[in-house]
């Protein structure tokens, strides 16, 4: 049985430029999904697991990622004043589901270089990889997975999503072994391959769990595509020294740096909500029904 996983690094250092212009002064990972921002469902997604230590990794212009997780005496004294005690101790509860530590990458030199940047903190155990602007929708339970898996095998861990027909060439594709029910081995990872020359429909989505040995592979790793150090060409290094399990899922999974993704997610999220919910249903469907008239 291998060690269990306490720490998670967020990777949140992008510019996020597509996106822009929202994510010239703010950061995408700000982003609002209804009136929690991105980074905070993410956040969640890792406490819910029992990760108890999380690191970001910031860049500048990224300040406000941490005013959201800090205590905020000033608005907690006057929601007190004003009565507002629900909101006061969700104010709290904010700041204090974690213990959330924050470095900076410097300069953007790619996903494997922002997490090359957790080393020293992350030291000798393992640790979980959440992309800061990846939503996985809280049912999927798809890290729950992936952490149990680490801790039955000891050997890394990768989210694979099945995705359709031609969109395999926007990702990183694998080529894999089926193990046991959704479990599969990773053989290659193939970088945004053309439809008809993927492995599989299976691409590499932002999760992950590995061992302290990723920095060892990361210390070694070339830039490769866009001049950047790509964590898709360490994890595929990684599978040729020792096994590298894939995770397989289908649903739930957003990235909210792409704004079609993340109107879907917002649209997907308001309908789950008890407040909104309801109203914002009627809404769509009179709103649809007027195009179809
Ligand atoms: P993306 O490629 O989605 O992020 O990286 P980006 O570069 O911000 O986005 P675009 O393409 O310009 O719109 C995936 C994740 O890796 C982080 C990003 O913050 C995001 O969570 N990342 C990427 C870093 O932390 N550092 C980097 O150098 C690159």
């Amino acid at each position: 049985m291998a060690q269990r996983v306490h720490k998670a690094v967020i990777p949140a250092a992008g510019l996020g430029t597509r996106f822009l212009p929202v994510t010239k002064a703010q950061p995408k990972e700000m982003l609002p999904l209804v009136d929690k921002p991105a980074i905070q469902y993410v956040v969640e997604e890792a406490v819910s697991t029992g990760i108890t230590d999380i690191l970001v990794i910031t860049g500048r212009g990224k300040r406000s990622l941490e005013d959201h997780f800090d205590r905020s005496f000033e608005l907690e004294y006057y929601l007190e004043q004003a009565g507002k005690s629900t909101e006061v101790a969700e104010m709290r509860r904010i700041a204090e589901m974690a213990n959330i530590h924050y470095l900076r990458q410097g300069e953007p030199r790619g996903l494997g270089h922002a997490v090359s940047v957790a080393a020293e903190h992350v030291g000798e155990g393992p640790f979980a990889v959440l992309l800061g602007d990846d939503i996985m929708h809280p049912d999927a339970g798809v890290l729950q997975g992936m952490l149990n898996t680490f801790e039955q095998t000891g050997h890394s861990v990768v989210a694979l999503k099945e995705v359709p027909g031609d969109d395999i060439s926007s990702y990183g594709c694998a080529a894999v072994r089926p193990l046991e029910g959704n479990l599969v081995q990773i053989e290659d990872l193939v970088e945004k391959p053309a439809a008809a020359e993927a492995p599989s429909n299976l691409a590499v989505m932002g999760r992950y769990v590995f061992g302290p040995g990723i920095f060892d592979v990361l210390a070694e790793t070339k830039p490769g595509r866009g001049g950047e150090i790509q964590l898709t060409d360490a994890i595929k290094m990684l599978a040729q020294r020792e096994p590298v399990y894939g995770w397989t899922f289908q649903n739930g999974r957003f990235d909210v740096g792409n704004k079609l993704e993340y109107l879907q997610a917002t649209v997907e999220l308001a309908l789950e909500r008890e407040d909104i919910g309801p109203r914002f249903r009627k809404f769509l469907v009179e709103r649809l029904s007027r195009d179809d008239s």
